[in-house]
């Protein structure tokens, strides 16, 4: 108390009366967030520190913020999704995303990011990214799906892992979505996004609106909404290694799919769910006209762009530019379809900046593939 009343006063010698507004603020917004924090951040069962310093709270499954989102009131926790996830092993490098194994959280709790004041901070700076796609400052290469051919219950891929050079105030995401109407979206994949994390390296992520993220969603865990049902592997999750330009490449199957009896949209990483949206949170998500694969970049209006992908332009090479292979969709038949040419476009802003390519079915290996990326740079004009 003494130390802040010092400071205060030596401001009102030093600077004239409008700092000390300015310093009141500062305390308010400080204990708003402090508020803010104490509401998204649960009593734990246990703590577990990553080998990044990050801290996991593991925390009862029914007591997640997730139900603190007065939408979900009446929500009723579903464990396991209505459909069978089928894996296909094969010989790419794999890594190891969230907790160690036995660090999991034990039966019944769910690891839950410890949320710190400046996450809140960050992620209130990005209150600008939208889902207009001409929107100064950010910028887009993708695959979408012919909207008229749906509707879409969910998108999967097998995306390429990377690590562009990102600066504070930038975000560069390579991800897939759904998408309903414009002000219904879900997106999933990794991104880098130093205001987030207070770090420039690759995290897996998601980000969900009903508004065109306008009042509502937010990243990972930033608000209440994604239900986590895993012990082990949450949103945010730090990328251990990414891939190599021309060398070891590093993958992260991803899916979005709809539960076809509650519509809960749930999230995949490696064939296991992690959890879901519920169908509640949304004004009109019961099924998607879109759905897509692809990158998108943020910085402020006007300032250049960050590389996206690899920062390489599609050369039909998969160890150069980023891709999502094996892409598939489900359209309400029961087996899933990769998309063939007439059922998607590809869209880019910039061709100058970034790039997009699909190529259809490339055999067993690839599978129906696609690349996208560029440098960047100055892309608003
Ligand atoms: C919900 O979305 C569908 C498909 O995009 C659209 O046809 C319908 O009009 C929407 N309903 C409402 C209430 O907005
Ligand atoms: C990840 O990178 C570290 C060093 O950068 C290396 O020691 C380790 O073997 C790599 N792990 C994998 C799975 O490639
Ligand atoms: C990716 O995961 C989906 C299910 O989520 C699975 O059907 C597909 O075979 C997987 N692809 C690869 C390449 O592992
Ligand atoms: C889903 O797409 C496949 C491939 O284009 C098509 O044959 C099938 O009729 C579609 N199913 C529905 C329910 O639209």
């Amino acid at each position: 108390m003494m130390n802040i009343f010092l400071f205060v006063l030596c401001l009102v010698i030093n600077g004239g009366i409008h700092k000390v507004h300015g310093i009141q603020n500062t305390l308010k917004e400080d204990l708003e967030l402090e508020r803010q924090q104490q509401l998204i951040n649960k009593p734990h069962i246990k703590s577990i520190r990553t080998k990044f310093g990050e801290i996991i709270d593991c925390i009862d499954i029914n007591k997640q913020p997730a139900f603190d989102h007065p939408l979900l009131k009446n929500h009723k926790l579903q464990r396991k999704p209505n459909f069978k996830i089928s894996s296909v092993k094969d010989s790419t490098t794999r890594f190891i995303f969230g907790l160690k194994k036995d660090q999991y959280c034990p039966s019944g709790t769910v690891p839950i990011q410890r949320i710190t004041k400046g996450d809140l901070i960050g992620d209130k700076l990005l209150n600008s990214h939208t889902l207009t796609q001409s929107t100064p400052g950010d910028h887009f290469a993708e695959v979408s799906l012919v909207p008229g051919l749906g509707p879409y219950y969910g998108v999967s891929g097998s995306l390429s892992v990377y690590n562009p050079k990102v600066e504070k105030d930038q975000i560069s995401a390579s991800t897939l979505w759904v998408q309903n109407g414009d002000a219904n979206r879900i997106e999933f994949g990794w991104h880098v996004n130093p205001s987030l994390y207070g770090d420039d390296t690759t995290y897996i992520y998601s980000r969900w609106t009903r508004d065109n993220y306008k009042q509502t969603g937010c990243f990972n865990m930033q608000c209440p909404g994604f239900v986590q049902t895993h012990k082990g592997i949450y949103l945010g999750t730090r990328v251990d290694n990414t891939s190599i330009y021309g060398g070891t490449i590093v993958e992260a199957n991803v899916s979005i799919a709809q539960d076809p009896i509650t519509k809960s949209w749930w999230l995949s990483l490696e064939s296991t769910t992690i959890g879901y949206f519920p169908i509640a949170l949304f004004s009109n998500l019961t099924s998607a006209e879109q759905g897509g694969w692809g990158g998108r970049t943020h910085a402020p209006p006007g300032a250049p762009s960050p590389p996206m992908g690899s920062g390489y332009f599609p050369d039909d090479n998969l160890v150069h530019a980023c891709y999502f292979r094996q892409v598939s969709f489900k359209n309400g038949s029961i087996q899933d379809y990769g998309p063939e040419e007439y059922h998607v476009h590809t869209n880019t802003d910039n061709p100058s900046c970034f790039g997009v390519e699909y190529y259809g079915d490339q055999g067993r290996q690839a599978g129906y593939s696609l690349q996208f990326g560029g440098p960047g740079g100055n892309c608003d004009n």
